[in-house]
C-alpha cells in the first residue's frame, strides 16, 4: 500500500539544525513525528544514541505508542576538530559512537518491525566530508565514511522487504553544529564551495521528504544525495 503521509516517524537529533527542520517538514507533510534527542524537553524524548540500553527503551516507548516506526532519520551527531597525532582515543570512540555506532543501534531497533509491515524508510544523515574528508575531522569523516558504507550493507539486506535504506551527505549547513569550528575554516570552506555559500536545514530537509516519499523515493536504494553548495559531486 502507498504511504506518502500519515506515517510514524522517528528523528534522530530532531531537536536541532537539520533533523530540527526535517522533523518539521515531516510534521508538515502529515506525519506523526516523534522526536529523540540528548535532552527530554517539550515534544522531545530522552536518548542517548550511542547508549544500546537507551536506545533500546526509547524505541520500545515509541513503539507502544505509536506502533511500527514507517521512517527512521538518523540525524544525532557530533562534531569536534582534532588533528589525528594529537587525537585522544576518548575524542575518536565518543565520535564513532554517536555518529556511527548510533545509526547502528538506532537503525536496528525499526528493521525487523519495517521487513514484517514491508514499508520501511530509513535515512541516514552522513557528510560530504565522509565522502572528501577534512583536515582535523578524520574521527568525523571516518564515521561518516562509515555511514555510508553501512547505508548501502543494509539497503542490500532489506531493499527486497521493500525497506529502503539512503544516505543524505549535505554540505556545510548553518547550525549549532558547525558554531564551534573554528573561523578560519568557515571562511576557507566557503571560499572553496562553489555556490559560495553554507546551506540552511531548510534546505536539506526536502532530500529527506524525498527519499521518504511514495512512489516518489521508491527506487533510491543505498545512495548518498548531496545538497552540498556543489563541494562534492559524487
Ligand atoms: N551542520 C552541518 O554542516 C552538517 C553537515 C553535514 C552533516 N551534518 C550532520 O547532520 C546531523 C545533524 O547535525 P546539525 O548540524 O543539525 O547539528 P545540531 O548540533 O544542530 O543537531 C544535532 C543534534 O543531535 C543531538 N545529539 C548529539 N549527540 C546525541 C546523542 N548521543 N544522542 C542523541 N542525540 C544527540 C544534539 O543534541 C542535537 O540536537 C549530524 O549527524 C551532523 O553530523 C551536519
Amino acid at each position: 500500500m502507498k504511504r506518502a503521509s500519515g506515517r510514524t516517524v522517528v528523528v534522530t537529533g530532531g531537536a536541532s539544525g537539520i533533523g530540527k527542520a526535517i522533523a518539521a517538514a515531516f510534521r508538515d507533510n502529515g506525519d506523526r513525528v516523534v522526536v529523540l534527542d540528548r535532552t527530554a524537553g517539550a515534544g522531545v524524548t530522552a536518548v542517548d544514541v550511542s547508549d544500546e540500553d537507551s536506545v533500546r527503551s526509547a524505541f520500545a516507548v515509541v513503539r507502544a505508542e505509536f506502533g511500527t516506526v514507517d521512517v527512521l532519520v538518523n540525524s544525532a551527531g557530533l562534531l569536534t576538530e582534532s588533528p589525528a597525532e594529537d587525537m585522544d582515543l576518548a575524542v575518536w570512540n565518543e565520535t564513532i559512537a554517536v555518529d556511527l555506532t548510533g545509526v547502528f543501534l538506532c537503525s536496528r531497533e525499526v528493521l525487523k518491525p519495517m521487513r514484517a509491515q514491508r514499508w520501511g524508510r530509513i535515512i541516514n544523515i552522513s557528510s560530504q566530508l565522509g565522502l572528501k574528508g577534512g583536515t582535523g575531522l578524520g574521527h568525523y569523516s571516518a564515521a561518516k565514511a562509515g555511514v555510508i558504507g553501512f547505508t548501502k550493507a543494509v539497503a542490500l539486506e532489506v531493499a527486497a522487504d521493500n525497506v529502503l535504506v539512503n544516505a543524505i551527505a549535505p554540505g556545510p549547513i548553518e547550525t549549532p553544529l558547525v558554531d564551534g569550528i573554528s573561523q578560519a575554516w568557515k571562511v576557507a570552506k566557503r571560499a572553496e564551495l562553489p555556490l559560495g555559500r553554507f546551506g540552511t536545514p531548510e534546505e536539506v530537509a526536502p532530500a529527506a521528504l524525498l527519499l521518504a516519499d511514495d512512489p516518489g523515493g521508491n527506487l533510491f536504494v543505498g545512495q548518498t544525495l548531496g545538497p552540498n553548495s556543489g563541494d562534492v559531486m559524487p
